[in-house]
């Protein structure tokens, strides 16, 4: 497969959670051409069995990998936790993913070594995130780990500073703080739309780590090894595929992504 600077980066995620990885992606490398699907007929991913989670992004994976994409980036923890193998096993290009790039940066951020991770339930129940740590700490960092399956809907709601997210977050939280953590993954990709929020509960000494942030970062070192970087001064292509179009899709989706979405198209994947 004959891979070209000016092929487009494929982001996917089980809905419009991702992004807020597509948004630090056009932010990092404002140069590159950018295919986005979101599977918004099929959301939540979170609560689905692995199986069904593993089939779905590969359908997802097949449909970017024929938009001759350069790299995909999975966007979602619950894919990046129980379908990575699946879609690596199937992509000829490189392919990145959140939980990885979070754990990375996590690691490099603790200075008391305790971190604390939060997710879906499927994300937290795989133990991917503890896996991908010890990958890069050896030495045995303290990990303290909280499912929050109300953050998705709430964020989902807009309720971003709402006093009901804000109870919510304290009752998640509480018990991450008396741990003592100094370092926080937001392993969720609706979350990093909390960060003032959550910063706020969790108070000054605590890092957020956002895997959007990290996995950009990640994509970056990357085409710049493959010298795959877009040289491009023009205008980049950014396009989002769906397979749905709820009622509040495209308001919900500009506030993920901090800019117009431009041109929606829906897929069928069945
Ligand atoms: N985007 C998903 C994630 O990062 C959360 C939404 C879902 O449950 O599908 O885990």
């Amino acid at each position: 497969m004959h891979l070209s600077p000016s092929s487009p980066i494929g982001i996917f995620d089980s809905g419009v959670g991702g992004l807020t990885v597509a948004r630090a992606v056009m932010e990092r490398l404002p140069r590159e051409n950018i295919v986005y699907f979101g599977d918004t007929a099929r959301v939540p991913y979170g609560v689905k069995s692995r199986e069904t989670v593993a089939r779905f992004a590969e359908q997802i994976a097949r449909f970017l990998l024929a938009k001759q994409v350069k790299m995909l980036i999975i966007a979602c923890n619950t894919m990046a936790a129980v379908a990575y193998d699946t879609v690596r096993a199937l992509s000829p290009v490189p392919v990145l993913e959140v939980i990885d790039a979070g754990a990375r940066t996590a690691v490099a951020r603790t200075r008391n070594r305790r971190i604390g991770i939060i997710g879906t339930p499927s994300t937290i129940g795989s133990g991917a995130y503890v896996t991908a740590i010890q990958r890069y700490d050896q030495s045995g960092m303290f990990l303290a780990t909280e499912a929050c399956p109300l953050f998705v809907p709430l964020v989902e709601e807009g309720w971003l500073d709402h006093p009901v997210t804000r109870l919510t977050a304290f009752e998640y939280l509480t018990p991450l703080l008396a741990q003592n953590i100094d370092t926080l993954v937001l392993g969720c990709t609706h979350y990093p739309l909390l960060k003032p929020m959550l910063g706020s509960v969790m108070g000054q000494g605590v890092r957020l780590v956002d895997s959007a942030e990290a996995v950009s970062e990640r994509a970056e070192d990357l085409l710049r090894e493959m010298k795959l970087e877009n040289p491009g001064q023009g205008e980049p292509e950014h396009v989002f595929h769906v397979t749905d179009v709820p009622q509040r899709f495209r308001e919900v989706g500009e506030r993920f992504l901090g800019r117009s979405l431009g041109t929606v198209r829906v897929e069928s994947l069945c």
